[in-house]
């Protein structure tokens, strides 16, 4: 490809021109038999939109506000781990590309540079934190994140354990040695381990993470933290309402991008009992195999406040850097402006229920 491009999927066919092995299977893989990755693309296509004419939308207004943060479009980038395996500057190049088109960027609590160091970068910040076995390790990322001056947490609930991906295992999958887990290396000198016959990050997982989270350490964060809290990988209604009633302020409709279990249900799918379940009384975002305006527009419509953008950040991080990341980020707001005013919305608030049809 000689030209510059134009759509996300073309970003991720140059990014595999620039990307080792090890980097690209463990950011394009999902678990198992990538059943769920998969479904979480195609199940947009099951949703048509039903256009409504002469509206006018001459001035469209695609601008929100989440957790109490205003961003210029309902899209943040979603929590990745070890962003410098795309680019030398890492998760610094994608929070000056949230800062540019002033959206939001989660930050995973596995990234290759520090929360303080991303935090001097970025603006509309949150952290995203797994709870680790050690509670006061992971008191002590809750606290710097407040300190660094992150707006909200994001505790990821889909992973107990790490999803079994086969080409991580066959990889063996480790950092190379002038990476590390920028949060936790300075901490506690953690490390992900080199492991036989296994990824490093599986093994990461199995020893430094809590499966045995409940309820009830969801209630014990929202305890120790003022910053509201949006628990990620919810995929059910009843799941919905008890982090509402844990103290979570919002709620991410997400398989984790098929990486956890293979033959959950595809995102957009369980969207729409989620948001009829607990109506306003929580934000809902979803993510996963988000890769036109067209499917952003779908999400909204099918209840969601805003959608979050994974691995297509990390092929714009892969192909040019920080310019790569703001490009994607620019073509989802221009894709959704263009399937906004084609479909007859001028305001996020147009985009109602009776927009699209389920096939
Ligand atoms: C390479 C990679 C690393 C990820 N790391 C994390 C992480 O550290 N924490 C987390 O909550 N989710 C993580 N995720 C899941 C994303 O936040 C998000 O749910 C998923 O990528 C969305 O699907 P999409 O890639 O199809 O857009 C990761 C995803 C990828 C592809």
């Amino acid at each position: 490809m000689s030209q510059k491009p134009i759509n996300l999927l073309e970003y991720e066919s140059l990014a595999k021109q620039h990307l080792d092995k090890m980097a690209l299977d463990y950011y394009a893989s999902g678990a198992l038999d990538e059943k769920t990755l998969i479904e979480n693309r195609s199940a947009f296509d099951r949703y048509k939109i039903l256009p409504k004419m002469l509206r006018g939308v001459s001035q469209r207004d695609l601008s929100t506000t989440i957790l109490g943060q205003s961003l210029s479009a309902p899209i943040l980038i979603a929590p990745m781990a070890f962003q410098c395996l795309a680019d030398t500057r890492g998760e610094l190049a994608t929070a000056t590309a949230a800062v540019k088109l002033d959206l939001g960027m989660v930050l995973s609590t596995l990234s290759t540079k520090s929360l303080e160091e991303v935090a001097n970068y970025g603006k509309k910040l949150w952290f995203q934190l797994y709870i680790h076995r050690d509670r006061n390790l992971t008191r002590t990322l809750v606290e710097r994140a407040e300190q660094a001056g992150y707006q909200a947490l994001c505790v990821t609930v889909d992973a107990p354990i790490l999803g079994v991906r086969e080409c991580d295992r066959r990889n063996q999958f480790t950092l190379p040695p002038h990476l590390e887990i920028a949060n936790l290396t300075s901490m506690k000198n953690l490390k992900i381990p080199q492991t036989k016959g296994e990824s490093g990050l599986y093994e990461y997982f199995a020893t430094q993470l809590d499966p045995g989270l409940t309820w009830q350490d969801l209630e014990w964060l929202a305890s120790i933290t003022k910053l509201p809290i949006a628990v990620k990988g919810i995929l059910r209604a009843d799941d919905a309402i008890t982090a509402r009633e844990c103290g979570a302020k919002a709620i991410i409709v997400s398989n984790h991008g098929g990486r956890q279990l293979d033959g959950a249900i595809a995102t957009i799918d369980a969207l729409g009992e989620i948001t009829a379940a607990v109506g306003d009384k929580i934000e809902v975002l979803v993510d996963g195999g988000i890769r036109r305006g067209t499917d952003i527009l779908k999400a909204l419509a099918r209840g969601a406040k805003a959608v979050l953008i994974g691995r297509p950040i990390l092929w714009g991080l892969a192909v040019s850097g920080e310019q790569g990341v703001a490009d994607i980020l620019s073509i989802l707001i221009q894709e959704l402006d263009n399937a906004m005013a084609l479909s007859g919305c001028a305001k996020l608030q147009d985009v109602a229920a009776n927009l699209i049809k389920q096939l």
